[in-house]
């Protein structure tokens, strides 16, 4: 991604659709005789089939989930219009802050970046939910962009209560859940974003437009025929009391698709850009070939010498395009399986509170600027197992021989993952029976709706639940799950995002990244990555994805078991010979000073959070396990020369604290502007608190080493770029629950021949599906709407997408 943001033009493309029905019900009639026999006790609670009549005329009823409520308000929602529009004026109103609006605020001004929901403390929310106390007062947390000063910051504030009355309603710096105590400020490196590039790069760029002419026929010199980009690192170099930054050129494409990080093309230069003042910046140098120039002088006088290796640049084509292409492979054109929902939603949506039910699990859903899409009070049959389950942050690092790719490390809460969750497509991004819900964010005093952002479906995964055979019978449950989704994408990266709930009590929560890679330019780069096109580099990077789950398991008093299976050598009485064998050894994480986990060796060791005042019938503790489910990562690299202390908690992958009021978020969108002092080192939550029987809060790491190949061209496929981790229950309830749903079948056979197929009570869809209903429109697609807050314009909505780069 780049350093700037832009408004963009999407293009969509208009596939045909084909308009038949399919009958859902294919299978063939089963026998209604029933063989008498030991097991026929099964009966008593079942339903038989009996033989009906098909009636393939009617059309299956896409009924809308049924009008339900909430069992209490949606704390974590956002904030209404009405209230951000009221923050967002009264702030306009405080003298001392000294507010321009944003249409018109330039690099010396005050603005107000984000007006959006503090997220009320647990305490204060338990009380509520659990209790008899009233829903907590709402506050906002604005950031101001503080500007009109020669030590610009970015400030986070309090302001409450809301709705807003004069004289009741202040505003105070924002400190308690941040682990730096300078009155909500950090500083603020990007607010000279826009002269850095009039009066820097551009001038930089300029000084050498011969040279960039002769090596790719265009310049990048802010105008509309530029055909070059100029961007680099992130953060920026913070040492020895400078901001220094490191920038290169980039190809810019000439169509609609978004392949500007594949087109790097291996010229570098370095620029002190410590202080307000662009006279005072300077150039440092150029790099190109691996051959570093400290002037331009000394790089223009090499270039011309006659005597100056010219290396290729990297081109747009059809290699960078998504767009199909290559021979149609054989019956691709027919279309391929569809699923479908013939009895419509089988779960429960208040999308008022934004609340869902699905099979005995219920949750509520909130959204942020920085992290999305997060999950509440997720409760199985009314019991609590996860108070919030959501991301924090992510970075992706990389590592190159030359400045850029070294350099960059993004953290990706900066750019924010609300702004870029951007509408789905039904059909591809979930299936086209999903119920959709709306969500915004707040920017520049308007909030942004992205319409359909977020889905729930129902999914038949490919392989059932449950299965045994015998000689005699064969017994299967499907496997029927529950999904909500959202996808960002941030620049380059399309990261899909899914919280998946089983029958058996478990829950799924993964990721997947798409999109286009950020590569490099290939020369002096073999050692951090693949060679994948004619002068590029598939730069070597680590994904690290921090979540937070708040386990409440009966209550908030719990503590981390561990179970580990050791190998022993153990005597026994029937035994004349010591064994080797193994056993299990049990243990829990005491206190902070243990508790910052990588996953065991050999997968060995059973992580869960238990009640220990809680056991089942058997005395054993009951609990939710924690299981990595593929590639939960944590950062390779150590220290890090880029991030510093700014994103600690990517360097394990299980760690567990004392939950806080104070301590909400591992992670700061800012971090990046001061990675020595960042706003929450996550280091400081470990102070050596106990952690048996308290309320703990996990925060967990999924992630992807990539080595970006060929495949990854023209973008990352999903299939392999993925990473997830489960939550099961562990001697949680006290058989396998997935046996309540009648979705199974128990066929009971012989020589041959079918004696009873055993159902229970699951309504066969009988109805036809017409795929042309099914199938939506995709010209319905419409991208982000925009409200204006300030003044606030509620009835004139207008449409608008940005994305960045
Ligand atoms: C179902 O449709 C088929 C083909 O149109 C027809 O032959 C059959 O009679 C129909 N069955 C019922 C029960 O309507
Ligand atoms: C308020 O901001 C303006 C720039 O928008 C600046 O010129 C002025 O000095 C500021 N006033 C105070 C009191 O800081
Ligand atoms: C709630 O109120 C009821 C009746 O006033 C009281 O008996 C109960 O203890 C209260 N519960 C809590 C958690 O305060
Ligand atoms: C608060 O006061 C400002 C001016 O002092 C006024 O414009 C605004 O309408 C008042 N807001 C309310 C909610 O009374
Ligand atoms: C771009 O346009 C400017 C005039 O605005 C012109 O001077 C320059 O030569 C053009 N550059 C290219 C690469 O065509
Ligand atoms: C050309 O450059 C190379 C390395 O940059 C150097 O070794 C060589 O001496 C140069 N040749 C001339 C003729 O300057
Ligand atoms: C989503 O937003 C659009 C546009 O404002 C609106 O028409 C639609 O009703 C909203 N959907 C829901 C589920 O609220
Ligand atoms: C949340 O809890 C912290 C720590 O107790 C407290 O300082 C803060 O004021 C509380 N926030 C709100 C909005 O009540
Ligand atoms: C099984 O079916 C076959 C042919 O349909 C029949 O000959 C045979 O007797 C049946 N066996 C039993 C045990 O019913």
């Amino acid at each position: 991604m780049g350093f700037r943001s832009a408004g963009r033009l999407f293009g969509v493309a208009a596939t045909i659709l084909s308009s038949f029905t399919v009958d859902v019900l294919a299978a063939p009639q089963p026998k209604a005789a029933w063989v008498r026999g030991a097991r026929s006790r099964l009966a008593k609670s079942s339903k038989w089939n009996s033989k009906r009549e098909l009636s393939n005329s009617s059309q299956c009823e896409q009924t809308s989930p049924p009008d339900f409520k909430a069992p209490f308000e949606n704390v974590w929602a956002r904030l209404t219009d009405d209230e951000a529009a009221s923050v967002a004026a009264w702030l306009f109103h405080q003298p001392e802050l000294n507010l321009t609006v944003s249409d018109k605020a330039g690099e010396w001004d005050n603005s107000l970046l984000l007006v959006e929901l503090m997220v009320p403390n647990k305490t204060d929310v338990l009380a509520y939910i659990d209790g008899n106390a009233t829903a907590p007062t709402r506050y906002a947390h604005a950031v101001l962009d503080i500007r009109a000063t020669e030590e610009p910051t970015y400030t986070d504030i309090l302001v409450g209560p809301i709705p807003v009355v004069n004289g009741t309603t202040t505003w105070q710096p924002l400190e308690y859940p941040y682990t730096r105590k300078t009155g909500g400020s950090i500083r603020n490196l990007d607010a000279d974003s826009d002269s850095l590039y009039s009066e820097h790069i551009y001038k930089v760029s300029a000084s050498i437009a011969d040279i960039t002419m002769d090596l790719w026929g265009g310049t990048a010199l802010g105008k509309d025929n530029d055909t070059l980009d100029i961007w680099g690192i992130d953060p920026v170099w913070q040492y020895d009391g400078k901001l220094t930054r490191w920038d290169t050129f980039w190809n810019l494409p000439n169509d609609v698709f978004d392949a500007e990080t594949l087109l790097p093309l291996g010229l570098f230069f370095k620029s002190d850009v410590t202080g307000r003042d662009p006279s005072k910046w300077k150039l440092e140098g150029w790099l190109y070939n691996d051959i570093f120039y400290p002037t331009t002088e000394a790089f223009r006088t090499a270039y011309w010498s006659g005597n100056f290796t010219k290396l290729g640049a990297n081109v747009e084509g059809d290699w960078a395009r998504t767009d199909q292409d290559g021979p149609v492979l054989p019956m691709d054109d027919q279309s391929p399986p569809v699923a479908v929902a013939p009895a419509g939603a089988r779960y429960s949506v208040d999308h008022e509170e934004q609340y869902v039910e699905w099979m005995g699990f219920s949750f509520y859903l909130s959204f942020s600027r920085d992290t999305g899409l997060s999950l509440f009070d997720i409760r199985h049959k009314g019991q609590r197992i996860l108070y919030e389950l959501g991301l924090q942050e992510a970075l992706a690092h990389y590592a190159g021989n030359d400045p850029v790719q070294s350099g960059t490390s993004y953290l990706d809460t900066y750019y924010g993952f609300g702004p870029y969750a951007f509408q789905l497509v039904p059909g591809y991004d979930c299936p086209s029976y999903a119920t959709y819900m709306n969500t915004s964010y707040y920017v520049d005093e308007t909030t942004h709706t992205h319409i359909n952002s977020v889905c729930f479906f129902e999914f038949d995964a490919d392989y059932p639940m449950q299965r045994h055979s015998t000689s005699s019978y064969v017994a299967n449950t499907k496997n029927v799950y529950f999904s909500v989704r959202s996808v960002s994408t941030v620049g380059n990266y399309d990261y899909m995002f899914t919280y998946s709930f089983h029958m058996d009590g478990s829950i799924h929560v993964e990721v997947r990244a798409s999109g286009y890679i950020q590569s490099a330019y290939y020369a002096h780069n073999a050692d951090y990555g693949y060679h994948i096109h004619d002068y590029l580099s598939g730069s070597m990077h680590d994904h690290v994805l921090n979540y937070k789950a708040d386990f409440d398991i009966f209550g908030t008093d719990n503590t981390m078991e561990l179970t580990t299976n050791v190998p022993v050598t153990e005597s026994y009485v029937w035994s004349d010979h010591p064994r080797n064998t193994m056993k299990l050894k049990r243990s829990h994480i005491k206190n902070e000073d243990e508790s910052r986990l990588f996953w065991d060796f050999n997968s060995q060791t059973q992580y869960r959070i238990v009640n220990t005042d809680v056991r089942n019938k058997y005395g054993e503790y009951r609990g939710y396990r924690i299981l990595p489910s593929d590639n939960a990562i944590h950062l390779t690299i150590q220290d890090s020369s880029n991030l510093v202390n700014s994103a600690n908690w990517a360097k394990h992958d299980l760690m567990i604290t004392k939950r806080k009021d104070t301590e909400p978020r591992s992670a700061h969108a800012y971090n990046n502007q001061d990675v020595y002092n960042p706003v929450i080192d996550f280091d400081e939550f470990f102070n050596g608190e106990n952690l048996e029987q308290e309320d703990l809060a996990v925060w967990f790491n999924l992630g992807m080493h990539h080595v970006p190949h060929t495949g990854d061209l023209p973008n990352t496929v999903f299939t392999t770029a993925h990473s997830g981790i489960q939550f099961m229950p562990l001697n949680y309830f006290d058989t396998d629950i997935s046996k309540q749903t009648v979705n199974m079948v128990r066929i009971n056979y012989n020589d041959g021949n079918v004696s009873k197929v055993k159902t229970f009570g699951q309504e066969e869809a009988t109805c036809s599906v017409d795929l042309s209903q099914q199938e939506p429109d995709l010209y319905d697609y419409q991208g982000d709407v925009v409200i204006r807050k300030f003044p606030y314009d509620p009835n004139d909505p207008y449409f608008e997408t940005d994305s960045i780069v």
